[in-house]
């Protein structure tokens, strides 16, 4: 029992990461970081995952206009655990985040949790941006008039629906029209798909591929990646801009009402979708030990990342649901179909490019924070050691990058968006309320360390965060929540079968 929740000190932690053998290279500044935060914020939640929310569909009520709403009460939920993930990020400025951060305060069961928790939301969360960055580039393809075969693009079980509904909607010549051509294209795969022993074979091709080329970007090295980042960041930042100068030329008021056509059902159960839109602010955290000064930048590049993104984000659902009729916003790419809808092709298409550029630069954070929280579990003892190298000349830990790698590309290949969205969601909500409880007894176990960063008004910050992240996760569907609970049993039996023999933390009671 005790060894389940002993503690790894701060000092422990800290010290570790002055192993010469464990370097990594600190490179980045206040304002890379925080260009890091919103590359990892701004992508697939704002460019995609938006449409749905403000229309509903798949079994959940739309938010309409009340879509800026939405964004508000997640920005709060964000702001609270943004407090306590910066708190935290200064104190102990250790490359796992907030596997971490458990590990010296809630002890080593709980701090596995969060480790295999926050797969959830790195990995995971990559996939679904993957498959959206997909769509993007298969969109811009078929512009070009070099369309991809459609097997080629989607997921077998895409395929299979559409094809469902296809053939559902064949009686009636109207429902068939009105089918989305994407839906169309689905269906499509199905019948065009080579076959191998009887089975159509269908996989996500640009979805691996993007993955497949930015690990090895990533095994090359950061400061490349953090410049690559950069020229992302402007470049997506300046397609918002471009979407809202020109969207407000278009707004029509009348859109605008009725404000909230599901009332608080349609309100909250969009912000429980569109929270995927704000993941990435504690992504700035694993790049600490990568930091030049972790103790004031990370929360400055917290806290301001959070706080540019929300601006960007209210003004977007503001424009977007002027635009058009909120319940005709349900497509893959929102942003550019109602341009598209307006005759502006050119527009649409200059969008379409912006939204692919913010989902590759997504993938950069997120495949580059993956690896470093594997890497720290690994320099623990909780992972094998050989997920702890880091490579002799670009200093990067090149395994865990590469197994990372093959794992989202892969899953990426083959896997549904929308429950990808939902499963990363539901994980890392659960993080932030770990991470909001650990402010709390650390304040109690350990007041006297030093805080260049405090959490203000603790414990009702910490406390705030608890509840309403917790009201995002009860807004998720059943079936998420049966997937979150089987992956955490899966990750309960890899601890008791490994980590809980393997720890270094061993070493120190066996002498
Ligand atoms: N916030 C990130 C995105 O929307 C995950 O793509």
């Amino acid at each position: 029992m005790n060894r389940l929740f002993r503690v790894k000190s701060l000092d422990q932690l800290v010290g570790d990461t002055k192993r010469p053998e464990l370097q990594l290279r600190r490179t980045l500044g206040p304002l890379q970081l925080t260009f890091l935060g919103i590359g990892a914020i701004v992508g697939a939640g704002i460019f995609s995952t938006v449409g749905a929310a403000a229309a509903g569909g798949d079994g959940h009520a739309g938010a309409g206009p009340a879509l800026a709403v939405s964004f508000l009460i997640v920005a709060v939920a964000c702001g609270f655990a943004a407090l306590c993930y910066a708190e935290f990020a200064a104190m102990v400025p250790v490359s796992g985040s907030a596997y971490t951060y458990a590990y010296a305060t809630l002890g080593e069961l709980i701090a596995w949790i969060i480790g295999w928790d926050l797969i959830l939301e790195y990995a995971i969360g990559n996939v679904a941006v993957a498959i959206s960055w997909s769509a993007y580039f298969q969109q811009l393809l078929g512009g070009l008039g070099l369309p991809l075969p459609a097997w080629l693009g989607t997921d077998f079980r895409s395929a299979l629906q559409a094809a469902h509904q296809v053939a559902q909607a064949h009686a009636l010549p109207a429902a068939l029209a009105a089918l989305d051509p994407g839906v169309l294209r689905d269906a499509h795969a199905l019948a065009d798909a080579p076959r191998w022993l009887g089975v159509p074979i269908i996989f996500n091709l640009p979805a691996f591929a993007i993955v497949a080329g930015i690990t090895w970007i990533l095994v090359l090295g950061i400061r490349e990646s953090a410049g690559f980042n950069t020229t992302f960041v402007i470049l997506k930042l300046a397609t918002i801009a471009f979407f809202l100068v020109l969207g407000a030329k278009y707004v029509k008021p009348a859109n605008w009402t009725p404000f909230a056509p599901n009332g608080l059902a349609g309100i909250s159960s969009a912000a429980a979708i569109i929270f995927f839109a704000y993941i990435g602010f504690d992504a700035v955290s694993t790049a600490a030990e990568e930091a030049r000064n972790p103790q004031r930048d990370m929360p400055i590049g917290i806290i301001a990342s959070l706080i540019a993104c929300t601006v960007i984000y209210v003004a977007v659902a503001v424009v977007l649901t002027g635009l058009a009729k909120w319940n005709t916003l349900d497509t893959p790419e929102p942003l550019a179909s109602v341009f598209a809808a307006l005759g502006m092709n050119w527009t649409a298409g200059i969008i379409s490019a912006g939204a692919l550029m913010a989902n590759t630069s997504v993938l950069i954070v997120f495949q580059l924070g993956q690896p470093r929280i594997f890497f720290s579990m690994a320099r623990d003892g909780l992972l094998p050691p050989w997920a702890a190298r880091v490579h002799p000349r670009y200093r990067t830990p090149h395994v865990t990058t590469i197994l990372t790698g093959v794992f989202v590309a892969a899953f990426a290949a083959v896997t549904n968006i929308n429950e990808m969205v939902e499963l990363t969601n539901i994980g890392t909500l659960f993080a932030f309320i770990l991470v909001a409880v650990g402010i709390v007894v650390l304040r109690r176990t350990d007041p006297a360390r030093a805080r260049p960063f405090r959490t203000p008004w603790v414990p009702w910050v910490p406390l705030g965060a608890v509840l309403s992240c917790g009201y995002l996760m009860a807004e998720l569907p059943r079936v998420t929540w049966e997937r979150f609970v089987i992956w955490l049993v899966i990750g309960l039996g890899f601890y008791f079968g490994y980590g809980v023999n393997r720890s270094r933390l061993n070493e120190g009671s066996r002498r």
